[in-house]
């Protein structure tokens, strides 16, 4: 056993230190990493660790940006309420920086997402009110079942007063926590050497903050958007199948804030894709992560292989969340 050294401190000069002063601080500044196990080259594929934000997932970021702008906005008063319909991941993020800052918080949420998001949201001292599901069923959360989580939302809201309804599918400070942070993190991340964007949406809030940001930079960065096969709205397509695994994005209607203008291409991923890649992140790079991100991992996959982008291309994406946000009943 090596001895113990000690160190004393004889007088006070300051000294530099590297110290959080709470989670907040936590959130973005993610690390971007090389999946050069699942893709060897050429090219590569550089994926953004958002589940290392302190609720485990990218709806972090757009939580504080909406709640910190409401305050400066003068929509959100001191120690008022908070209320949001989410998937599971904004809820958690919300729950978490309303903590922070002194606000109740209600989130609604189709009982079909994980029990484990419900959980995070209630240890974050938030009350998650579960809606049951009227289409899907556990791990499939469909349009509907949404609307009945949105329905009991404007039920508390029109009992509250002062309540701040914080609406992340048309709420503009969603997408710009990713045009003033993520987007700014993946050009400085890769020196700006960036052939391709591509990520699936949900609100859209991320692909449209993070493409508007990077094609600001350079407009030839091509930014390609994942839907799952059978529910493909902003390609123009019919939906033919509302029932995916792709917890939290998909819900089979052109979000308000998605934006064609930054749009450059349409891509489709089956359930099993997701899945392969899901796990591959898992077994092959030691990343556990949610269904979305094996959704962004096999397209890119898809996207280096179809040879379009040139030789040696680098595609930056997302890993959105951790894969404890899951059950076994949702795989
Ligand atoms: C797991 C997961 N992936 C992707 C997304 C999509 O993010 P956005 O709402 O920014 O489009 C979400 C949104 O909740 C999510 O929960």
């Amino acid at each position: 056993m090596a001895a113990a050294t000690t160190t004393t401190i004889t007088n006070n000069e300051p000294r530099s230190t590297d110290i959080k002063s709470s989670a907040l601080e936590l959130i973005g500044n993610t690390p971007l990493i090389a999946l050069d196990r699942i893709w060897p080259g050429p090219g590569r594929i550089l994926a953004k660790c958002e589940f290392l934000n302190p609720g485990g997932s990218i709806k972090d970021r757009s939580a504080y940006s909406m709640i910190k702008y409401a305050k400066q906005e003068g929509k959100l008063a001191e120690g008022a309420p908070i209320i949001e319909v989410t998937s599971g991941n904004q809820g958690c993020g919300i729950a978490l920086v309303a903590a922070l800052m002194n606000h109740p918080c209600t989130l609604t949420m189709s009982a079909g997402n994980s029990p484990q998001r419900a959980e995070m949201m209630r240890g974050f001292g938030a009350n998650c009110e579960l809606v049951p599901q009227v289409e899907g069923k556990p791990g499939n959360v469909t349009l509907r079942d949404v609307e009945k989580a949105l329905e009991r939302a404007e039920g508390i809201i029109a009992q509250t007063p002062n309540i701040f309804y914080v609406e992340q599918f048309s709420n503009p400070n969603n997408c710009r926590a990713h045009e003033e942070t993520t987007g700014p993190e993946i050009y400085r991340q890769t020196g700006g050497r960036i052939d391709a964007f591509i990520a699936t949406l949900g609100t859209a809030g991320s692909f449209v903050g993070i493409s508007r940001y990077l094609k600001r930079q350079n407009p030839n960065i091509r930014c390609v958007i994942v839907e799952p096969e059978g529910a493909e709205v902003i390609a123009g397509k019919e939906v033919t199948k509302p029932l995916h695994l792709l917890q939290g994005s998909g819900y089979g209607k052109v979000p308000e804030l998605f934006d064609y203008n930054v749009m450059d291409e349409a891509m489709s991923v089956t359930d099993e894709e997701a899945l392969k890649y899901k796990n591959l992140l898992g077994v092959k790079e030691g990343l556990y992560v949610g269904f979305t991100s094996g959704a962004n991992i096999a397209s890119a996959v898809k996207l280096l292989e179809s040879g379009k982008l040139g030789p040696d291309p680098w595609i930056v994406t997302l890993l959105n969340d951790s894969g404890l946000k899951y059950s076994e009943l949702h795989k």
